[in-house]
């Protein structure tokens, strides 16, 4: 299906403010009463087996584009006592879940996780394995930054056992590196492809950005062609979020330098069109995969969730992360790690959880959850009879979007109602999602929805 034409006027009514919906409900909505003990008691209600993510935020420089929770590393020592901490953490951790140690999914993240060296990597690691059992099948997955990543050290991860692999791309074209501050070449990065593939890593992705300064239709076709010709199994195609005052370093961007809502639409949709005439299968509102690869199967069967990483195929639905910001989903709850490096390593090396903030879900988050990862990932919702009376006004907003042409409501069996996304509305599918979202009308900073 190609990508359907949206005009100014439609943009302009559509791109307001709107959550990604990786969490819901949303970041700004946790506050700091959920703490360490609320943490604590949440691992009570854990389930098993769990995902574990590992956030390592350092990276050597500062892309002035990035929106991620990074540091920029001042020597290699500073790695070592972050994973004192990291070790700390995990232990209090496997303390907490008892006999509940058993891993179906483990991802690093970042930051850059291979500013790590190999003695560090192969640390982390086992210090992981010392404490939890990974599950044979488990999905080991890691983020790399193609700059700054030896062929040694996906050589030796795969050796300790990941088996995805996810590298930063954004842009091959020269100006807008420059401009974004991270230069990356297309040989280091298909080196680093092909050796991952040839080492037999799957689900191969690459990660670019529509809306950064300076991009435009010519530059960017040449980019989608040049990633094309890498032929990566998947690729995440990101709207560029743009938060000056969330991340200072946008300031340095030039701002009379990016494209307009219309204007950086039309980028994605021209991903959107390479992707599909390429053979890859459009995933929720800003992945692609191709056919054979997991993303897609698992959209085919209608088991595609979303957690903090995006887009999964994995069924665990529980997530626990240690590091510096990390965000667990467990026991019904969200908590978040404090960012400072001081705080996080002074508490969990103290004993102490380092938990800023959370919430714990009630029931009715739950089901507006439901509803709206099942919009985020499959652009539909089912609503049994008693769902479609509990949620009537939601419905009857679902009802008004239907006259703009962004759903189709009908009627289903015993009083439900079945909601699915028109191929405008999957361009808009955070604002779909958004009618479902009891809060989104009284917290703000969220980027935009273009
Ligand atoms: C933690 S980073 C990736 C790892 C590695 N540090 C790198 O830069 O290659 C994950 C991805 O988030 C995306 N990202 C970061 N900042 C963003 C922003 N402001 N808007 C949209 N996507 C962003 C990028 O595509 C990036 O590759």
């Amino acid at each position: 299906m190609p990508f359907p034409p949206v005009t100014d006027e439609v943009v302009r009514r559509y791109d307001v403010e709107a959550p990604r919906y990786t969490s819901y409900p949303t970041v700004p909505s946790w506050t700091a009463e959920f703490g360490p003990a609320e943490y604590a008691a949440a691992l009570e209600r854990a389930g098993d087996p769990l995902s574990l993510y590992v956030h390592l935020p350092f990276c050597r420089e500062l892309c002035t584009f990035c929106g991620c929770n990074m540091v920029v590393l001042r020597d290699r020592s500073q790695i070592d006592e972050y994973l004192d901490a990291v070790e700390a953490e995990l232990s209090l951790l496997a303390a907490r879940l008892g006999r509940r140690r058993q891993l179906a999914q483990m991802h690093w993240g970042g930051g850059t996780p291979t500013s790590l060296d190999e003695r560090q990597i192969e640390r982390l690691f086992r210090a992981i394995v010392a404490r939890f059992d990974v599950v044979p099948g488990a999905e080991v997955a890691v983020e790399i930054d193609p700059t700054v990543t030896r062929a040694s050290q996906i050589e030796l991860m795969r050796t300790l056992g990941f088996n995805r692999l996810s590298m930063g791309v954004q842009d091959f074209d020269p100006v807008v590196q420059e401009t974004i501050h991270r230069i990356q070449t297309v040989e280091e990065t298909r080196d680093l492809l092909e050796r991952a593939r040839s080492l037999g890593y799957r689900g191969l992705n690459v990660d670019l950005i529509y809306g950064l300064p300076h991009q435009n239709a010519t530059t960017w076709k040449k980019t989608l062609e040049t990633v094309l010709a890498l032929r990566p199994d998947r690729a995440a195609v990101y709207s560029f979020g743009y938060l000056p005052q969330l991340r200072h370093h946008h300031r340095l961007l030039p701002v009379a330098a990016l494209p307009v809502a219309a204007a950086k639409l039309a980028l994605f949709g021209m991903a959107y069109d390479a992707f599909e005439g390429a053979g890859y299968r459009p995933i929720g509102m800003d992945h692609f995969a191709r056919d054979d690869d997991e993303l897609s199967i698992a959209q085919a069967a209608g088991r595609l969730r979303r957690n903090f990483q995006g887009y999964t195929a994995s069924p665990v639905a529980e997530v626990v992360a240690v590091g510096a910001t990390g965000i667990s989903d467990v026991g019904g709850a969200y908590a978040q790690n404090v960012r400072a490096l001081p705080y996080y390593q002074t508490a969990v090396t103290e004993g102490r959880f380092a938990t800023d903030r959370g919430i714990v879900m009630t029931e009715d988050d739950l089901a507006r959850r439901d509803l709206i990862q099942h919009v985020m990932c499959h652009f539909q919702a089912d609503l049994d009879g008693p769902a479609a009376r509990r949620f009537a006004e939601e419905l009857a907003r679902m009802r008004a979007l239907e006259a703009e042409g962004l759903v189709r409501v009908r009627q289903a069996a015993g009083g439900g109602v079945h909601v699915e996304a028109t191929p405008l509305g999957r361009i808009f599918v955070r604002n779909v999602a958004a009618v479902f979202d009891a809060g989104v009308r009284k917290k703000g900073s969220h980027s935009k929805a273009v």
